[in-house]
């Protein structure tokens, strides 16, 4: 039963317009929404497509536009994801990038999955303790803010080495897009003008930031003026001429190499030459009947989602219904334990020896569900609420083209506008993922997040990520293409998305737009996005839940662009909390 709370008129009249006029998924609850009147909510930013053949769903509407366009042009899913990409990193600065890292998970129509993981990596002269002061604090402005800040990035070389593997137009096809929109410019939206004053405090020391994000005259751009990157559509060039050369040798390596020399930056020219993404075996799960594939490590995601629908699969969920405090409790609890699971086992598995059999076994699972009752358990240590600190921003995009290949993408440079560091004369900035590492044991990073030997900084070592890029299927007549930013919340927004499909039967609009809410082991605390009724919450009070923070209207989690295909029909939504575009064909 869809229990959607606030949403607006505006909304009811388009989701009555696509029941009534549109081919929608099979489990679309057509009566439902009809009767049920007046069903509102809080979001009304993103968009929805039901179409036939292709789509891409992006926080971006022309990048969303510009996959589609590559597809058109006899492009595939892996051709429009690698488009979609590039675009993205013009036009979605604070996590499009080029500086940056990212997966990508890809389903072939015949059903077979690869996994590309360009994470960034530690610099060979990275040390463990390089964002502890003398007294052996964690220093965040270092972790965050500095050239120290960086890892090597991964993203040119993956959407490449994607390209090279599965793309069928030329590369310069892929790219040029991106580079006109570079070099030409695109109308500011009113949301990322508003995201460049935001930054302001930090942007302006900045010499390099500043000729990108502010006007030559030094006033802020206004939405709906002319905003070009020179320098970027110079790099993005070099990228098309010369593949990766055009980017980890020649002028963009020296580029980069030069400001982490005026900034006290470990990036080298070894570094980036030596730099490789790597093909991996998928996580592959199964829930319900549903083939779950998803982001091996270093991403903790996949095997989170694994682990969290394992814990969750012995329980009724669509009986215990959608947004009721059992059917929360439950998803708390699960989530308790495998966050738990995450901060100790997980790491870079060229690093680490991740027990991946026993995370992602049912017989694990069950065992870590055994203690779950009617009350809450703790998390050990009582602490205070996660409440972002700054905006923060990675970017999750969904392909599908007409042969059903599919494509879930996710990428960053970790924090909003990564380390705000723009490389001189290159245009991009540069990532600030080393956050991801664990620099202390047991101390929390940006995400409150909390890790131990696993997830130490090494030389070469790629970050634990909770990016969860992820397709579930069941054969080639269901495929749900789904994954979020939002750092340890990607991987709850995951979830959500999932079960609100799976178990309580939401079209992908209502599993996306249908509120949020979160747990991650430490701190003990529950955040639940405004349009979950306070009902619900003072009932997981009574459970013996504690800490739970019911955030602000303009405060939310995730930003889930998913593609559903059932049975012939794509429904592609960009999530309505955000400002992005579903388009198709
Ligand atoms: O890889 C990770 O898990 C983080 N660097 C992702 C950061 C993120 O999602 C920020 N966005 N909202």
């Amino acid at each position: 039963m869809i229990r959607l709370q606030n949403r607006t008129i505006g909304f009811l009249a388009r989701s009555i317009f696509e029941v009534t006029h549109s081919r929608t998924t099979g489990r679309r609850f057509i009566s439902l929404v009809l009767a049920f009147g007046v069903i509102t909510t809080m979001f009304t930013l993103g968009n929805t497509v039901v179409v036939e053949n292709a789509a891409v769903a992006s926080r971006s509407m022309l990048a969303s536009e510009a996959g589609v366009a590559a597809m058109r042009a006899g492009g595939n899913a892996v051709d429009a994801a690698v488009t979609t990409a590039f675009v993205l990193a013009v036009t979605y600065p604070s996590a499009g990038n080029l500086g940056g890292g990212g997966f990508a998970v890809i389903r072939t129509p015949e059903g077979d999955v690869f996994t590309n993981d360009h994470r960034e990596r530690a610099p060979n002269n990275a040390t463990e303790d390089m964002f502890l002061d003398e007294a052996g604090e964690y220093v965040a402005e270092r972790a965050l803010r500095s050239h120290l800040s960086s890892g090597v990035p991964g993203s040119v070389a993956g959407l490449l080495a994607l390209h090279e593997r599965f793309g069928v137009l030329p590369r310069e096809a892929v790219i040029a897009r991106a580079i006109e929109l570079a070099r030409d410019g695109f109308e500011l939206p009113a949301d990322i003008a508003r995201q460049f004053v935001s930054h302001h405090e930090r942007f302006k020391h900045i010499d390099s930031t500043r000729r990108v994000f502010y006007k030559a005259d030094g006033s802020f751009y206004q939405a709906g003026e002319l905003f070009k990157q020179p320098d970027l559509a110079a790099t993005l060039s070099r990228v098309s001429e010369k593949g990766r050369d055009g980017f980890y040798t020649g002028e963009t390596a020296e580029l980069i190499v030069a400001e982490m020399a005026r900034g006290g930056g470990l990036i080298s020219k070894k570094d980036l030459a030596d730099y490789e993404p790597a093909w991996r075996e998928p996580i592959h799960g199964r829930y319900r009947g549903f083939d779950v594939h998803s982001m091996p490590p270093p991403s903790s995601g996949g095997v989170l989602i694994v682990h969290l629908l394992n814990m969750l699969e012995p329980f009724d969920l669509s009986e215990l219904g959608f947004h009721t405090a059992p059917s929360m409790h439950l998803m708390i609890e699960s989530e308790r334990r495998a966050y738990a699971d995450r901060a100790v086992h997980l790491g870079d598995p060229d690093f680490y020896p991740v027990p991946l059999d026993t995370l992602l076994s049912k017989r694990y699972a069950l065992r870590r569900i055994e203690d779950i009752g009617a009350r809450a358990t703790t998390s050990d240590d009582v602490e205070a609420g996660a409440v972002p600190r700054e905006p923060f921003e990675t970017t999750h995009f969904s392909v599908i083209d007409a042969d059903g290949m599919a494509v879930a993408f996710t990428t960053t440079i970790n924090g909003g506008y990564g380390s705000g560091i723009v490389v001189e004369g290159a245009g991009f900035l540069l990532n600030n993922e080393m956050d991801d590492f664990s620099a202390k044991p047991g101390t929390p990073n940006m995400f409150g997040l909390i890790g131990g030997e696993a997830n130490a900084i090494e030389p070469g070592k790629r970050m634990l990520s909770s990016m969860t890029p992820t397709i579930v299927s069941k054969g080639n007549d269901f495929i749900l293409i789904t994954g979020s930013p939002g750092g340890s919340t990607i991987i709850t927004t995951t979830l959500q998305v999932i079960v609100n499909v799976i178990d309580h039967g939401f079209d992908m609009e209502d599993a996306v737009n249908a509120p949020r809410f979160h747990h991650q082991w430490r701190p003990n605390s529950v955040r639940f996005e405004a349009g979950i009724k306070q009902k619900v919450i003072d009932e997981l009070d009574a459970m013996g839940h504690v800490n739970l923070y019911r955030l602000p209207e303009q405060a939310v989690i995730g930003d889930a662009n998913s593609i559903l295909k059932y049975r012939g029909s794509i429904t592609a939504t960009s999530d309505g909390r955000n400002n992005g575009g579903a388009v198709g064909f």
